[in-house]
């Protein structure tokens, strides 16, 4: 643990990130730019060669920092798993979905962790970043890892670390973020802790990776039930001929026992609409029905539906109907600034109004091609004759560069899920809020 020890402090461990992606590609970087030497294991073969070829593909990253860590040798990715010989300390950032059961899949974990035990040796440190159901890193990692005879908390070091990152977000990244930890024994803790202290100031340390995966499980399901919360209320607002958006305001000035959340057409990313869930999955081992996940989930999912049906009585209103009605989707991103589509409500609704015979288009700046179904479709060009010429703008994300006022002034009739069109001054066009 000594050599362990003096080797993080010192800045001479090397890092092994398993998985590149939104989470594992800013923490690599965020260590490599402290001087930490990082190899980062990404089985896409494709994302591997851009990273060693100094090109990012993650927004929340630094085209300048990803360059100067690459260029410098600080950060070099691997597609196989012959590094973790040479790595100190190991992060695993690897997916944790669910299946079509909306039960968990940790396969990505099991497999990674196969591997790292093959490769196992004294004084290392292995961390699981990745979201997943309280008792995965004790239950299912440590026993892979103390096949060789090795001891948790003396030979090797294990701990659970929930990532936090908020992509799109300008203002807290990596190194911003308080990081709990939990370790299977105090000295697995007390490493992990030393290790974070180097790229971020607040660590808070509890007393077991039970507690931070149940933590972790915490902060998504609250935004899970919250958002579902404001939702219902939308959809009551919307009947009584009240703006939800006036209430939420009005509601916020309240300096404690209050905290914001927005209706929207659903949820979407990798983490709202799926975390919830591992935790359900868990407790009916324990024959505990979470009803607030569940019913959360069941609001959430119900939104897409609900936004097809806005759409289709505003066209009524115009004596129109959805079948071959042109309808143009504005973002199809999860959420405003990004480009993940992941769980998208936009693909969602979409897919419904294509069943119901629409004809639709999408723009999206982020996007410019996504499969829906299947099917690829291809960004078009947002301009005036594109507003014009559809019969409906439907507002799925609100992104930030986006005109808005232009928008609402050149279309006929607006569907605002997100109400972007708020500041917009004598709008021109019929605008229906969710
Ligand atoms: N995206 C977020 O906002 C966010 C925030 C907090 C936590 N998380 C959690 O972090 C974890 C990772 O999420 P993400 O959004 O970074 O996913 P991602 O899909 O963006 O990245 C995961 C990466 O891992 C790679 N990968 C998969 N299997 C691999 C393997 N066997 N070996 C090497 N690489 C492999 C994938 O190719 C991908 O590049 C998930 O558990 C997620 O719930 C995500």
């Amino acid at each position: 643990m000594k050599k362990l020890k003096s080797k993080i402090n010192s800045k001479g461990a090397n890092v092994a990130v398993i998985g590149l992606g939104y989470v594992g590609l800013p923490l690599a970087v965020s260590f490599a730019l402290q001087g930490f030497k990082v190899m980062g294991i990404e089985q896409n073969r494709r994302r591997k060669k851009e990273i060693n070829q100094c090109k990012n593909y993650i927004a929340d990253v630094s085209d300048k920092e990803l360059s100067r860590v690459v260029k410098q040798k600080k950060l070099k990715a691997y597609d196989d798993f012959k590094c973790l010989a040479k790595a100190d300390v190991i992060c695993i950032c690897v997916p944790t979905p669910l299946d079509k059961n909306k039960q968990p899949n940790i396969s990505y974990v099991r497999s990674v962790t196969d591997q790292i035990a093959k490769y196992l040796k004294k004084d290392q440190l292995i961390i699981l970043e990745s979201t997943t159901y309280p008792g995965t890193t004790e239950e299912i990692i440590l026993p892979k890892l103390q096949t060789k005879g090795m001891q948790v908390g003396k030979d090797f070091f294990l701990a659970f670390s929930p990532e936090r990152v908020d992509p799109g977000n300008k203002q807290f990244k990596t190194k911003d973020i308080p990081k709990v930890l939990g370790g299977v024994t105090p000295q697995c803790a007390e490493l992990a802790k030393i290790f974070y202290g180097k790229i971020i100031s607040n660590v808070h340390v509890v007393s077991s990776p039970r507690v931070a995966e149940m933590e972790k499980l915490l902060e998504n399901v609250f935004r899970s039930v919250n958002i579902a919360l404001v939702n219902e209320l939308a959809i009551l607002c919307k009947k009584m001929d009240i703006n939800v958006w006036e209430v939420i305001d009005a509601a916020k000035t309240k300096p404690y026992g209050f905290m914001p959340f927005y209706p929207g057409p659903g949820i979407g990313g990798h983490c709202i609409p799926l975390d919830p869930f591992y935790l359900s999955w868990r407790a009916r081992e324990f024959d505990i029905t979470t009803r607030f996940i569940e019913l959360a989930g069941e609001v959430n999912e119900k939104m897409p539906e609900y936004v097809v049906q806005l759409l289709q009585d505003g066209l009524n209103q115009n004596r129109q109907s959805l079948k071959g009605a042109k309808v143009l989707v504005l973002g199809v991103a999860y959420k405003k600034d990004i480009a993940d589509w992941r769980e998208s409500p936009a693909l969602k609704i979409i897919e419904i109004l294509k069943a119901k015979g629409a004809m639709v288009s999408y723009n999206d700046p982020f996007i410019p091609k996504v499969k829906i179904n299947g099917k690829m479709h291809t960004s078009v060009k947002l301009n005036n004759k594109a507003l014009q010429q559809s019969d409906c703008v439907l507002i799925a994300t609100n992104h930030s560069q986006y005109d808005y006022e232009n928008i609402v002034n050149r279309s006929g009739l607006v569907i605002d899920t997100r109400n972007a069109t708020a500041n917009v001054a004598r709008p021109s066009a019929r605008i229906i809020k969710i």
